[in-house]
């Protein structure tokens, strides 16, 4: 297992105190002030940890009916609990308790694809919607614990959705719009879902896609779906199935009685969220409800900083978890402003993302390393021709961020006096498990810092499973204790929970990614040491591509590695093995891709497609991925050990046709 670093001394040891920042909140303290008062309260969320996770619940969140034992379970046994007997509910907390404080507050600003469309949405509006679209789940005769699949674009109708859901304890199953019509039925049979909510079409960046028409296609292969409940994003002529599609406003305008919510246990489920794991089948993870809550309130209060009078935007698509968790549930519990972003970074042009902070005064803005590196390949004017002072924290998330880039950000976005927070985490964490604290860490560029409240993150070594206690360290990451928002289960399939997470290296929380502790103590993420690779924050693995691949009848055999790319982070390399008798020719590789983006979706597509006579293999039959990845990071002379490999001859073909394909 390799842990790559790109830095150079002098930015592994550049440093940028906290005090830069002097754009402090109108009218209050930064939560978190000092490194001292950081420390404090880390040191506090690890030694009475019962003591600080309900202060925290009594600050952030409400329940109806309090819990009677803070925590309890074990990441060995993988039967983690937080705040049993309490009873709550979402929706209530997201939007209830706002639309009583500050009804005429602003919960959702909408930047639609085309400037100057905007729309705002207050907490007493939002309410009207989130009862009203309770309202109609329940007349399709939903109850508590079913799952209702969401396949919309990034519209505040899609935030109305998820919260809809929880008001009624279903349990939603976002899935990003981008996926193909295989992917979307595989979700939604896996999670059980018997309604799917979507759009008639979506917009991005000028471009329409046809929504409803993949979602009619997935489910030719969903017998268990009985309706559609169909938004109208653009008004367009659809295909329209009578006594199972529904208008998403007809629907809403029938609905006159208010919809309270449901006192749902803590621990009952609030969602599932698909992520791509090490083998083929993608895992529906299972988030629960009050830690998920109370984890994804405190970060986003911690890590941006964040009160009441914030405007907050995140620009990730909801079908992800940094959606979920920080552009719709840590904002909206917060009683802030959210942001929901449609559009492309660079629609109409590179200034996009900087206009919709001047316009609406953002606050907070966090976005992934893939946007942020091709913005600043674009120039700086983009950036300096907007004001951009009303900014206080700007994030990163979703892949390691190169130093050079993180600079950039603070220096130009940033205009060297905001605090940059990169923020590590995953799918299966809910929420931040390294951040620094705006205000508070000095921060390193490349560095996500040190732990959130609560985590105690331990590096070991890979191969014994040594835990490395010395401060300078270089492994794996794993997190020692469970923390509220861990999901909990993968659907239908604990004991693949256990044995990827729990069990890997027993008695750890594994991560998947390799880390390096320096010597003060500060984190930097390597990136993955299993076989997902990430593409522009986009998790997936090399077996789920493979399969894809495998699926069109040409090919034989493939191998797909990650190649590191200056804007994506990685892109995605597919060797491809032909069936006997069948050559090389352009048609070919197209019916090759063509498969992939419908088994997949366009976010697979492989950037490189090499047709190979052979492929490297054990004299057992395996296929030595190794070698391939290092061939196609030109590392052809670090091959290691070939001994095991049952024909090196074949290893000169490959390099020459790995070197003209790139
Ligand atoms: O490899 C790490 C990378 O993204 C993976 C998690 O992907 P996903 O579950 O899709 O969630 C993405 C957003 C939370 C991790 O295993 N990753 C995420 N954030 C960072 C990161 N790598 C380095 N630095 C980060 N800040």
């Amino acid at each position: 297992m390799v842990v790559v670093f790109e830095a150079t001394h002098e930015q592994l040891t550049a440093k940028y105190p906290a005090e830069v920042n002097e754009r402090y909140p109108k009218g209050r303290k930064p939560w978190i002030s000092s490194i001292e008062q950081y420390k404090t309260m880390y040191d506090q969320s690890i030694n009475d940890p019962d003591t600080f996770w309900k202060e925290r619940a009594d600050e952030l969140v409400e329940f109806f009916s309090p819990y009677h034992t803070v925590s309890s379970g074990t990441i060995d046994k993988g039967d983690i609990r937080w705040f049993d007997g309490g009873k709550i509910n979402v929706s209530y907390n997201c939007v209830d308790r706002w639309a009583k404080k500050t009804p005429d507050a602003v919960a959702i600003i909408f930047e639609a694809d085309e400037p100057g469309q905007a729309k705002y949405i207050t907490y007493k509006e939002l309410l009207d919607m989130v009862s009203k679209a309770a309202g109609t789940l329940r007349s399709f005769g939903l109850k508590k614990g079913d799952t209702v699949a969401i396949y919309m674009p990034m519209v505040p109708e899609a935030a109305v959705s998820m919260l809809a859901c929880s008001r009624l304890g279903l349990v939603h199953n976002v899935v990003f719009a981008g996926f193909s019509a295989n992917s979307l039925a595989e979700r939604v049979n896996d999670s059980k879902a018997t309604v799917v909510i979507t759009a008639d079409q979506g917009l991005r960046g000028g471009k329409v896609i046809q929504t409803k028409a993949i979602v009619d296609e997935a489910l030719k292969s969903c017998p268990g779906v009985k309706n559609v409940l169909v938004f109208k994003r653009t008004g367009a002529q659809v295909n329209f199935q009578e006594g199972r599609d529904v208008w998403w406003d007809d629907a809403l305008n029938q609905q006159t009685e208010f919809v309270e919510p449901v006192h749902v246990e803590s621990e009952d489920p609030l969602f599932i969220l698909y992520t791509s794991g090490s083998t083929g089948k993608p895992k529906g993870l299972v988030h629960t409800t009050a830690g998920y809550l109370l984890g994804a309130a405190m970060t986003s209060r911690y890590t941006f900083d964040l009160a009441q009078g914030d405007v907050f935007c995140c620009s990730a698509d909801v079908g992800w978890i940094t959606g979920h968790t920080y552009g719709v549930y840590g904002p909206l519990s917060l009683g802030v402003t959210t942001v929901i972003f449609e559009s492309l970074p660079s629609y109409p042009d590179a200034s996009r993302f900087w206009q919709t902070v001047d316009t609406h005064k953002i606050t907070q803005f966090y976005t992934a390393p893939t946007a942020i590196r091709a913005l600043r390949r674009l120039g700086d004017q983009f950036v300096t021709s907007n004001d951009l002072s009303t900014l206080r924290v700007i994030g990163s998330v979703g892949e390691p961020i190169n130093p050079e880039a993180w600079c950039w950000y603070r220096t130009v976005v940033g205009k060297d006096s905001v605090s940059v927070v990169d923020t590590y985490w995953q799918t299966e964490n809910g929420s931040h498990l390294l951040t620094p604290m705006p205000f508070a860490t000095t921060t390193k560029p490349g560095s996500a810092t040190f732990p959130m409240f609560g985590i105690v993150p331990a590096i070991l070594d890979a191969n014994s499973g040594e835990e490395l206690t010395s401060t300078t360290a270089k492994g794996v990451l794993c997190i020692k204790r469970p923390w509220p928002s861990i999901a909990r289960t993968i659907l239908g399939d604990h004991q693949r929970y256990l044995a990827t997470y729990m069990h890997a290296y027993k008695g750890y929380y594994f991560t998947g990614d390799g880390v390096l502790r320096d010597e003060e103590g500060y984190y930097w993420i390597g990136g993955r040491v299993d076989d997902v690779i990430n593409v522009s924050g986009h998790r997936m693995s090399t077996a789920e591509i493979e399969s894809a691949i495998i699926e069109n009848e040409a090919v034989a055999e493939s191998a797909v590695v990650g190649v590191s790319d200056d804007i994506t982070g990685q892109t995605i390399c597919a060797f491809v093995l032909l069936q006997s008798g069948l050559k090389e020719s352009d048609e070919i590789k197209k019916s090759i891709i063509a498969t992939v983006r419908a088994e997949i979706g366009p976010i697979a597509t492989p950037k490189y497609l090499i047709i190979l006579d052979d492929l490297p293999k054990t004299r057992s039959g395996k296929i030595i991925r190794r070698v391939l990845r290092k061939v196609a990071a030109g590392e052809e002379d670090q091959l290691g050990d070939l001994s095991t490999m049952s024909d090196p001859s074949i290893l000169a073909g490959i390099v020459s046709k790995v070197h003209s394909a790139f």
